[in-house]
């Protein structure tokens, strides 16, 4: 499912139902020892989706104050409430100087924090398998486990021999206690090394594009006139 929401323009942005909001870790800047305290990014994302630049936000359970923050952080206006005197004191600190902590996750975008190539989330799908970023030796993993243990998938990448990609492989499934893989060549060139493995944990696949392409370089050559 896709929500819409509103942005300062007035247009419609695409968002999931799923936000990626870091939690609060414990160096932030923005911590102020506030036991419910929230992460101003979750509020002032909230915030630019339900008002408009000069509304004013009321929080009647303002705790640290971190809506407050977030609302003039957001050209908002804003009233906190609190039965904590102590409440109303730490967010009439903050407010003084309001701030929140950055997050690269969110600075890139959820698009920009995968890395996968559209190649190679065609791969994964076509297997039905869930991608896995940022690993750097396991690129999916099967819905289907086996033993209770997944089956990790590695896809050959375009500068890696066969044998790297297969080590890389193992390292990274070993961590994550899997004992069946799935390698996927998508280059010809490592034909020969291919054959002579005798590993049978691992089931070395060809990529679909790289079968097809070298059955059509095979016809080519054989239907070629002769010079
Ligand atoms: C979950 S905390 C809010 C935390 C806040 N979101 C933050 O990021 O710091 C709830 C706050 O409601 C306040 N509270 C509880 N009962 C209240 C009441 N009857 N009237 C006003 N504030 C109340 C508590 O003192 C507490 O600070």
């Amino acid at each position: 499912m896709k929500l819409s929401g509103r942005t300062e323009d007035g247009q419609g942005v695409p968002l999931s139902d799923v936000w990626y909001i870091p939690f609060l870790n414990p160096k932030a800047k923005e911590r102020v020892g506030y036991p419910t305290q929230k992460p101003v990014l979750l509020l002032e994302r909230i915030i630019k989706i339900a008002t408009d630049a000069g509304d004013c936000v009321l929080d009647p359970f303002c705790g640290s104050g971190t809506t407050l923050v977030a609302a003039a952080l957001s050209g908002r206006t804003y009233i906190g409430i609190d039965i904590s005197s102590a409440a109303v004191k730490l967010s009439a600190e903050r407010l003084r100087n309001p701030m929140k902590s950055e997050s690269h996750l969110l600075a890139v975008g959820e698009e920009g924090f995968r890395e996968k190539s559209d190649y190679e989330r065609r791969i994964l799908k076509a297997i039905d398998a869930i991608p896995v970023e940022r690993n750097s030796g396991i690129d999916g993993f099967l819905r289907r486990f086996v033993n209770g243990h997944p089956v990790p998938i590695r896809i050959q990448k375009e500068h890696e021999d066969i044998e790297t990609a297969k080590r890389k492989l193992i390292t990274a499934s070993k961590s994550k206690k899997c004992s069946m893989m799935i390698l996927i060549r998508t280059r010809l060139e490592d034909s020969s090394q291919l054959f002579n493995w005798t590993d049978d944990n691992i089931l070395v696949i060809d990529a679909y594009d790289l079968i097809i392409n070298s059955w059509l370089e095979k016809q080519e050559r054989r239907n070629k006139p002769e010079q």
